[in-house]
């Protein structure tokens, strides 16, 4: 392992689109902002990658392989240990950066589609966040280069190509990114094969086990009855008309979002993770389409979380269960040493009442694992002894001081309907637009806001919506319900630094966004992929 360089580090780099000048610290999120001109330093990076997504197989199922997307990277230069190999599945390499690292990754894209990766959770100049406006295609090279300026934490990396999104990451495109810092260090948290990655997704395999997606739905090659294409398709207002020109399936999908008929973790099925009577860091992400799972031991252990999108808590929270919408993470702290070589562990994913409202909602089941329904995730097996202990720390981490009253809004939130008009989803009756950025969508840089989204449940239909924002992690500030409480809803974590916040529908949920490190253009959108994918996003901008 080279020496980490983590001592307050600050560098003004220029942007490869030769936009503005920023400041890339090392310090917290209310580094001064980047009002400095263009004084342009490029010191050379301490790790250098070679990304690559490309078309492969993987053995998922017996018998035929799967044709997967997948992401494989390479050292260039740097600490090796910097990529380490997803087993087994189709997943994306996890990998490892160090707060104040100087990165540069080449990206290679040889699918035969367009593409751009974005690194979800962590701050980055416009030109480096994965914008789909600067998506490359197939055949051609995006490189990045950028300073890790983020909190330790579990972050992840995905396509972010307009439109396709969901179907890119669907098709295995999506690894885990972890940063580490010295704060974190210090916590002496379990390290190395006691680190586990656990990456929940959904997928839906057809009888000649390739992945079937939207476009693939409903049209008889799927194991099993194909539900898509059945009963609640057979007429009335979802008949015909509607689906007409568009493939089977596909529109439906693009309001509810995809529900694969089984879930997969780290790219496999029934995964069981063995483990030594220890205590170890369980990294979950949901990178599915848009199941969202509402997580439990099986033994009614509560759940020890210690970190959320944004990094460590202050302090451990102790939950029953606890909701993980697409694009969320959570850590988890799980402590095997009271249990002897041989015992078993699951995961579940409890039952809840899908929260999908209004006339539509009841009639549509488009998985043969219906929204809601309880299930196991994955399961622990205790192989091996291991006397060494790992005490959970009461207190984790000093989070980043972040103060309603500071708010240039304060007492008036900039509002944010979630829309559905003429069969889409949008942001204040809003689509994306690539460039585009409406006047109401323009923030200053180096202010804190208070965005409330607005849920408000139409006759026609409400879903959640996991709303994420680039370039800024927030805090939960206030999340008021017009309906009765949920088991979904009392999952809910709102703790620490977040990055995508659940909305349920009739909820009102406040945040509170610092916009200090970049100007630029940035995205904000549904991380519900199919949502995202038909529109469900816009840009902000954040000026100086
Ligand atoms: Cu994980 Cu804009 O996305
Ligand atoms: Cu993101
Ligand atoms: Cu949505």
């Amino acid at each position: 392992m080279t020496q980490q360089r983590l001592i307050g580090r600050r560098e003004f780099l220029r942007s490869a689109a030769g936009t503005a000048a920023w400041l890339a610290g090392a310090g917290t999120l209310f580094d001064s902002p980047a009002a400095a001109a263009a004084s342009s330093r490029s010191s050379s990076p301490d790790l250098v990658l070679a990304l690559t997504a490309s078309p492969s197989d993987t053995q998922i199922l017996p018998g035929k392989p799967t044709a997967v997307w997948r992401f494989t990277a390479r050292v260039l230069k740097g600490d090796g240990a910097s990529v380490q190999p997803s087993p087994g599945g189709y997943l994306g390499p996890t990998l490892r950066l160090k707060k104040g690292q100087r990165v540069r990754i080449e990206f290679d894209n040889r699918l035969p589609d367009p593409a751009i990766v974005h690194w979800h959770g962590l701050h980055l100049p416009e030109a480096m966040d994965g914008h789909p406006r600067y998506a490359v295609g197939p055949g051609e090279r995006y490189v990045y280069e950028f300073d890790v300026t983020d909190r330790a934490g579990t972050y992840w990396y995905h396509p972010h190509t307009h439109g396709i999104t969901g179907r890119q990451i669907y098709m295995g495109l999506a690894g885990m990114l972890i940063v580490s810092d010295e704060e974190e260090q210090g916590l002496r948290l379990p390290q190395g094969e006691p680190d586990l990655p656990i990456v929940l997704q959904d997928r839906t395999f057809r009888r000649d086990n390739q992945l079937a997606y939207i476009s693939e739905e409903g049209d008889g090659g799927r194991a099993g009855s194909g539900m898509m294409g059945g009963g609640m398709m057979g007429g009335g207002m979802m008949g015909r008309g509607m689906m007409g020109g568009g493939t089977r399936g596909g529109m439906m999908s693009e309001m509810m979002g995809f529900l694969g008929d089984e879930v997969l973790v780290n790219g496999r099925r029934n995964a069981v993770f063995t483990v030594a009577s220890r205590a170890y860091r369980l990294r979950l992400l949901n990178a599915s389409n848009s199941r969202i799972y509402r997580l439990a031991w099986s033994d009614g252990t509560p759940l020890s979380i210690i970190a959320t999108d944004g990094g460590l808590l202050e302090r451990p929270e102790r939950r029953a269960a606890v909701t993980l919408a697409p694009g969320e993470r959570i850590d988890l702290f799980a402590d095997f040493s009271a249990k002897s070589v041989g015992a078993t562990l699951a995961m579940r994913s409890l039952a809840f009442e899908d929260p999908m409202v209004g006339m539509m909602g009841g009639m549509m089941q488009q998985s043969r694992l219906p929204s809601g329904a309880a299930f196991d995730v994955f399961r622990i097996r205790v192989d091996r002894r291991d006397s060494r202990s790992t005490p959970l720390p009461e207190r984790l981490s000093a989070l980043p001081r972040l103060k309603e009253e500071e708010a240039v809004n304060f007492g008036s939130p900039r509002l944010f309907r979630l829309t559905m008009r003429m069969m889409h989803w949008g942001i204040n009756g809003r689509t994306f637009d690539m460039d585009g950025v409406a006047d109401d969508e323009i923030v200053k840089l180096g202010t804190t806001e208070v965005w409330e989204f607005a849920n408000d449940a139409s006759a026609m239909m409400a879903m959640p919506h996991p709303m994420h924002l680039h370039g800024a992690q927030f805090r939960v500030l206030e999340r008021a319900s017009s309906n009765r409480r949920t088991e979904l809803r009392e999952s809910i974590l709102d703790a620490g630094l977040k990055d995508t916040v659940l909305v349920l529908p009739g909820e009102r949920v406040k945040i509170l966004a610092p916009f200090s490190r970049y100007a630029g253009l940035f995205p904000y959108h549904c991380h519900m992929l199919e949502h995202g994918d038909a529109g469900m996003m816009r840009n902000y901008a954040v000026r100086a």
